[in-house]
């Protein structure tokens, strides 16, 4: 199974997915893979998430098919369950962090504060997602976190887009962004699956 470290090394733009329609899963994740974007995050935030992780992991392997929104080991165990290979999480807590060390789910446990990733590093994770990003100091937060932990691994979310991705990006503790930019839920709606493919190509060219 992956590493945290393995999962944020395999795409620089994680797309953070909400499906509203099960028959929107394989054409977005196409049209992403398409445009070089094969890490995929889709969140349990609508009815179809947990068959749209179960669709996708089964017939795109060449995805890497994660869940998001995971709140808890309840959650953890449903998308480990459907196939995910990983899970993010928007905060951290001790049962959630508990249950993933036990189980075969990647974690990426989400931070707004020092205290919160202490909390993580003693339980043994050294890759968090931070969040949300933009509205907790973005990139300044993440430079003055480096200092005096060098060694932590960041995925920040939350306000990433075109524009500032690339800052992100270039932070020595940076391994990936993640947003939801990629997906339009207007390119999804009208079967726009082009559109999806060049925002895909733009972000994961650089
Ligand atoms: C997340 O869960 O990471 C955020 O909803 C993504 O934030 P964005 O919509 O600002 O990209």
């Amino acid at each position: 199974s992956m590493q945290p470290l393995d999962v944020m090394n395999a795409g620089k733009v994680v797309p953070v997915l909400v499906f509203n329609k099960l028959e929107h899963a394989l054409p977005v994740a196409e049209a992403l893979l398409e445009g070089g974007v094969r890490v995929l995050e889709i969140t349990l935030r609508t009815e179809c998430a947990l068959d749209a992780i179960k669709l996708i992991s089964e017939k795109l392997p060449e995805a890497i098919t994660g869940a998001g929104t995971v709140a808890n080991a309840a959650q953890l165990k449903a998308v480990e369950d459907n196939g995910a290979q990983f899970a993010i999480s928007p905060g951290l807590t001790p049962s959630l962090l508990e249950a993933a060390n036990k189980g075969n789910t990647a974690l990426l446990p989400g931070i707004a504060s020092i205290s919160e990733m202490m909390l993580g590093l003693d339980h043994g994770y050294d890759c968090f997602k931070f969040f949300p990003a933009e509205a907790n100091g973005g990139v300044k937060s993440l430079k003055s976190i480096g200092g005096p932990f060098p060694n932590v691994n960041f995925c920040p979310t939350g306000g990433i887009s075109p524009s500032n991705f690339r800052e992100y990006l270039a932070l020595p503790n940076v391994r990936c962004v993640g947003g939801s930019w990629l997906v339009p839920n207007d390119a999804v709606e009208a079967g726009d699956w082009k559109a999806i493919t060049e925002l895909a190509k733009a972000a994961s060219q650089g």
